[in-house]
């Protein structure tokens, strides 16, 4: 079995980890990160211990993957992902809660997006057994850098990249699955803040028949233009319309929306052109819980402007209220630019659950 050590170790105790990988490790957990100013991480990448790696051969049989020291990867400038954008990624988090122990969110759920959506970029992915086992790896490895209860928490970027070279337009030959980690706090600027959303109507981000439904790469570098704009302008990000009509809600640049009237919850429904948040998935079944009616369904941008209350959810944002939203000359404010009650109560709902603090009647939580 491989064995790794950690070099910044202070007690001699061995870490078993999943994917067939022990980390030797002296580390002394309450050093965790002491020189990290949790209370201003924001949303930034941090060198933390370890990566993990894992390559297929060139039949696309995945070989065993490995922790090594987090660091630059050696790429062919002929690779795949490079030339021809051949990759997808996933968000994931890890929180640490209050007893200390460091767990995930729905990891599972991941997995299944990284696998259909490697369907549709040609690629071989990992089983859901060994994505889980492999993001589990990961964090305990890396698991001082979760940060303390309350704090924020490790985010968890997996991607999965076509890394053999190729010159014709092809499928790649080799593939990697790699995982790294950052501990991270909002977002956006200051946590449950309302942010100002700005309407694109004339660049969009996905079309029909298109890949605005899974996680590529692809799908972010586009949204740059209109958003850096957008933050010229004084907003926080940018809201997309529907490419074929220029008239329904989609998605912003990195997060879902929802709207909120009276006791009815909408949110776009996934028809290829939308991502299917987990986030978004979870508040869905937690707001039916709550009693809300949600609706999966075409949300117009006047039923957007004419809404009670707004607010986006991501694995990163986790739930974020809506301050207002501007189409062309109108702007239009919820809550008194507040945060509404039902995004609020959603918000602790869901980080209670996330963070250990309420029962996890769903089990979407799983320890490491
Ligand atoms: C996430 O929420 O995890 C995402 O993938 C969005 C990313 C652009 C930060």
């Amino acid at each position: 079995m491989p064995r790794i050590e950690i070099s910044r170790l202070r007690q001699n105790k061995s870490l078993k980890i999943q994917a067939g990988v022990t980390v030797s490790t002296t580390k002394d957990t309450a050093a965790l990160g002491s020189d990290i100013d949790w209370e201003n991480i924001g949303f930034g990448i941090r060198s933390t211990d370890f990566m993990y790696v894992m390559k297929t051969d060139r039949s696309g049989e995945w070989r065993s993957g490995e922790l090594l020291p987090f660091g630059n990867l050696e790429l062919s400038p002929a690779a795949g992902v490079l030339n021809y954008g051949q990759g997808l990624f996933e968000g994931m988090k890890a929180y640490r809660t209050q007893d200390g122990s460091a767990v995930l969110f729905r990891p599972k759920e991941n997995a299944l997006r990284m696998i259909s959506g490697a369907k549709r970029m040609c690629m071989p992915a990992p089983s859901v057994g060994d994505f889980t086992a492999a993001v589990k790896s990961t964090v305990k490895a890396n698991v001082r850098w979760v940060p303390p209860h309350g704090k924020g928490s490790l985010y968890i970027r997996p991607l999965l990249i076509g890394s053999g070279a190729i010159l014709g337009l092809a499928p790649a030959p080799e593939y990697s699955f790699i995982i790294y980690v950052s501990p991270v706090g909002n977002y956006f600027k200051s946590g449950l803040a309302p942010i100002s959303l700005k309407v694109e109507t004339f660049y969009h981000r996905a079309a029909p028949g298109g890949t605005g439904g899974v996680k590529t790469i692809g799908n972010y570098a586009p949204v740059l233009k209109t958003q850096l704009d957008a933050k010229d302008q004084g907003f926080s990000d940018v809201l997309y319309l529907d490419a074929a009509e220029n008239k329904y809600v989609e998605e912003v640049s990195s997060c879902n929306i929802f709207t909120v009237k009276g006791n009815t919850i909408s949110t776009p429904e996934t028809l290829g052109t939308i991502l299917p948040g987990i986030t978004r998935k979870s508040i869905i079944e937690l707001a039916r819980d709550m009693g809300y009616k949600v609706k999966e369904t075409a949300v117009t941008v006047e039923e957007l402007l004419d809404a009670d209350e707004v607010f986006c959810t991501g694995t990163a944002v986790v739930v974020n209220p809506v301050g207002s939203i501007t189409y062309g000359d109108r702007r239009v404010t919820y809550s008194d630019g507040g945060v509404g009650k039902v995004s609020r109560a959603l918000s602790t709902s869901l980080t209670d659950i996330q963070m250990g603090r309420s029962e996890d009647k769903f089990g979407w939580v799983e320890q490491l």
